[in-house]
């Protein structure tokens, strides 16, 4: 038997960072929206715990228990007191170290998958609960749609969206790690009083109404000047962006990817096809969100 589970990436609408905690997390008001770019996890009955990659990026995945599809099989095997031998296959399409998710997606594809192949039929709370222990983004590549993540970003509230977004996405030419671009955060603001995170209305009503303008019109990302401040060239690509017409061009996450929102389809082909000429990524997709959340398929 074999399941596969489908899961979508990540852009942050808003990403507003409080100051660094004891624990060294940082509170956020992180709203989040699932969009149409996809892993897919393919769990098969093994003799040992094994993970398998295939994509653009495959090489810079890791595959030993690091790996978070992994750490999930283990901590669900756990939980119920089975072995977790399994396969797990990553067919990835989502950037690596990218700031949409990718990681996060594969844990949570992997849960579901294992839960249905090991018929453990773990409740949506369980789950939710294991997601969190895995990652602050887990939860929501569980959900997908589009939520508020308050706490470290994996208490989640269901937001409503009233339309389809369109979104450009252009890839970097390296990665950037999540925990140097929060230190970085920290770095920058070290002498400055960082205010409470909270999350804007005048978005949430955006995101309700479907409106692109209005949603271009508040888009945040707290993270976007620490992202710069380590990958300069970023400029760049969002500057080409803007350039070209999208309604908002802002580091997606921790970055490095850049997301561009965008009128309509045709605006979203017009956007990657510049972008795609400026020579300033390594490649450009487009996507519309909100997408499913993880989905077995
Ligand atoms: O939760 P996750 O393991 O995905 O977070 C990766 C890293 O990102 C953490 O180790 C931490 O350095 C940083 N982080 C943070 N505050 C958050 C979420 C992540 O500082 N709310």
């Amino acid at each position: 038997m074999t399941v596969t589970v489908r899961v979508p990436a990540k852009v942050n609408v808003q990403l507003a960072v409080g100051a660094a905690r004891a624990d060294g997390f940082h509170d956020l008001a992180n709203v989040f929206l699932a969009v149409g770019l996809y892993d897919e996890i393919t769990v098969t009955p093994a003799d040992t715990l094994r993970v398998t990659c295939a994509g653009p990026d495959a090489d810079k995945v890791p595959l030993d228990r690091t790996n978070l599809a992994a750490r999930a099989a283990l901590a669900l095997a756990e939980r119920y007191g089975r072995a977790p031998d399994v396969h797990i296959h990553i067919a990835k399409d989502i950037p690596v170290a990218g700031g949409m998710a990718g990681g996060s997606a594969d844990g949570a594809g992997a849960l579901l998958a294992c839960d249905a192949l090991w018929g453990t039929r773990a409740s949506r709370d369980e789950l939710l609960d294991i997601c969190a222990e895995l990652g602050s983004d887990v939860p929501f590549s569980l959900v997908g749609g589009a939520a508020l993540g308050t706490g470290r970003g994996e208490k989640l509230t269901a937001l409503d969206v009233g339309g389809t977004f369109h979104w450009v996405f252009a890839f970097a030419q390296r990665g950037l790690s999540t925990p140097a671009v929060f230190r970085e955060f920290d770095r920058l603001g070290e002498d400055t009083d960082i205010p409470e995170p909270v999350a804007s209305q005048p978005l949430i009503d955006a995101l309700a109404k479907g409106d692109p303008d209005a949603l271009a019109a508040t888009v945040t990302n707290d993270l976007q000047p620490a992202a710069l401040s380590l990958f300069p060239e970023l400029a760049d690509t969002l500057a080409a962006g803007r350039a070209a017409g999208a309604l908002a061009a802002l580091v997606s996450g921790s970055g490095p990817t850049t997301a561009f929102l965008t009128r309509d389809a045709d605006s979203a082909t017009q956007v990657a096809a510049a972008l795609h000429a400026s020579g300033t990524c390594r490649s450009v997709r487009t996507a519309t969100g909100p997408a499913q959340g993880a989905t077995v398929g």
